[in-house]
């Protein structure tokens, strides 16, 4: 699979989403941080937010939701457009019906994992997706420094997937940048997360394209 770039607009300025959005023209996706002060302590938005990026840019949406009940919500962010659904195994209590549900709304359903819990209890739920998020960081604020502790996780999760056919995409999030991406795609990674690597940027959309030559570098 082509190495994929999502920039988190959680690194973007709130108040200009739409340039913002614009700014990265080179992006596959834009990924959506949504956060509810309960699985995480931090607060960003929702889906009125989701609904107004939809009608201001052709990038699909990724949307990650770190909220407590995503059981009842992740539906909505598919009707509302998104391209893809990420939901936290941590906080789902119906993982199956509510992946079904977000894939059934025409959107791709992604699980999430945070950093300390495995991916080998996940092995039977993998038909059931089309993304594997790893988090590098523990969820809740951007910035943070990239936790090399999973990357092990990363090499034992391609190889999970490549035993089931190689469809799903295996996405990393939380402090990747120009370094940290090409240890990511040498374990197996294809979607990678940038929030301060690209807003912080002077220049964002060159900063996608270091970051993707990169990762794209270390893969061949
Ligand atoms: C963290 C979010 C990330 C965040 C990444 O909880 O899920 O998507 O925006 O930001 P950086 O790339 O700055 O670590
Ligand atoms: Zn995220």
């Amino acid at each position: 699979m082509a190495v994929q770039i999502s920039p988190s607009i959680l690194a973007a300025d709130f108040a200009r989403l739409a340039d913002e959005a614009a700014a990265v023209p080179n992006a596959d996706w834009l990924h959506v941080d949504v956060m509810d002060y309960h699985f995480v302590p931090n607060l960003t938005l929702g889906l009125p937010v989701v609904e107004a990026l939809r009608k201001a840019t052709d990038t699909p949406l990724d949307c990650h939701l770190m909220i407590a009940d995503p059981d009842r919500w992740a539906p909505q962010y598919a009707e509302a457009g998104a391209g893809s659904v990420t939901i936290h195994a941590e906080a789902a209590r119906a993982p199956i019906r509510t992946l079904r549900e977000i894939r059934s709304l025409g959107a791709r359903a992604g699980l999430a994992l945070n950093p300390a819990t495995a991916v080998e209890p996940y092995e039977d739920l993998l038909p059931e997706l089309d993304m594997l998020l790893l988090m590098t960081v523990e969820p809740g604020f951007g910035g943070q420094r990239f936790l090399d502790g999973v990357l092990p996780k990363v090499r034992r999760a391609r190889d999970l997937i490549a035993r089931h056919g190689g469809r799903i995409w295996l996405q990393v999030d939380g402090g990747v940048d120009a370094d940290t991406i090409e240890r990511c795609a040498e374990a197996g990674a294809d979607v990678f997360v940038a929030g301060s690597a690209v807003y912080g940027a002077s220049d964002p959309e060159a900063a996608i394209d270091k970051l993707r030559a990169a990762a794209d570098r270390a893969i061949s």
